[in-house]
């Protein structure tokens, strides 16, 4: 984990270089003058202190799994406090696949219609979604808030990609347009990180929808989903 975040963090600051730059003790403290490593994720929060993940598709969009949220925050680095970088949003309308029954049968895909939109800076940028092949064995990454009490830190994991032919030979009864993948970190992704995005070469490829104790982790495939997506985001 350690790792990625040495290896994204340069990477970043290219992407998305600071607005100003001033020198240190020069000026007022500045909060979240640190670019979010992952600007598109969304911590969501449903009903009775539950929670999952998601990731901004486009300004008025959020993408999840399985669970209907209330409330949307993007823009979090930690959820400890309240953070000025923090850009929180209300559902105007929830689109789930109509093919989904439970994430075990696939289509566990949500789409969140925000009341608003969000704006794009160095803390909250939508993501495209990958439409390329990602092979097997090939290493992506999961971001997610993990179990949420409210000290939590967001975390990330290195997933390696297993082929569907591998996944499917060990587990008959898996239903297309899922991708498997095995964690290199313990309990990242867990049952609460639903939602949350599987991201490979900066491009998100896959949505965490469930995951079995020695098991590799299921993750929606969410390229054959693209014209369902424009459809409803057309429609809505
Ligand atoms: C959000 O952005 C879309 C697309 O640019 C626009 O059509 C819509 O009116 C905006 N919604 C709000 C609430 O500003």
């Amino acid at each position: 984990m350690d790792q990625l975040q040495t290896f994204l963090l340069p990477l970043l600051l290219l992407l998305c270089p600071p607005v100003s730059t001033s020198k240190e003790g020069g000026g007022e403290a500045r909060p979240h003058s640190r670019a979010h490593p992952t600007p598109y994720l969304a911590f969501l929060q449903g009903k009775d202190d539950n929670f999952c993940g998601g990731f901004l598709l486009a300004p008025g969009w959020v993408v999840t799994a399985a669970h209907k949220p209330l409330t949307v925050i993007l823009g979090a680095q930690t959820l400890q406090r309240r953070e000025e970088s923090w850009q929180t949003f209300e559902v105007e309308s929830y689109h789930r696949h109509p093919a989904f029954t439970n994430p075990k049968n696939g289509n566990d895909i949500l789409l969140l219609k925000l009341k608003g939109n969000a704006t794009t800076n160095s803390h909250v940028r939508p993501i495209s979604i990958q439409k390329s092949r990602v092979r097997g064995g090939a290493e992506c990454s999961v971001a997610g808030w993990g179990y949420g009490t409210a000290t939590v830190t967001f975390r990330e994991a290195t997933v390696t990609i297993i082929t569907p032919r591998d996944c499917l030979s060990y587990n008959p009864g898996l239903p297309g347009n899922v991708i498997c993948g095995h964690s290199k970190t313990a309990g990242v992704p867990e049952k609460s990180d639903t939602g949350d995005p599987l991201v490979c070469n900066n491009k998100v490829l896959g949505i965490f929808s469930y995951g079995q104790s020695n098991w590799p982790d299921f993750y929606t495939h969410i390229s054959p989903f693209l014209p369902w997506i424009s459809r409803v985001m057309k429609s809505a």
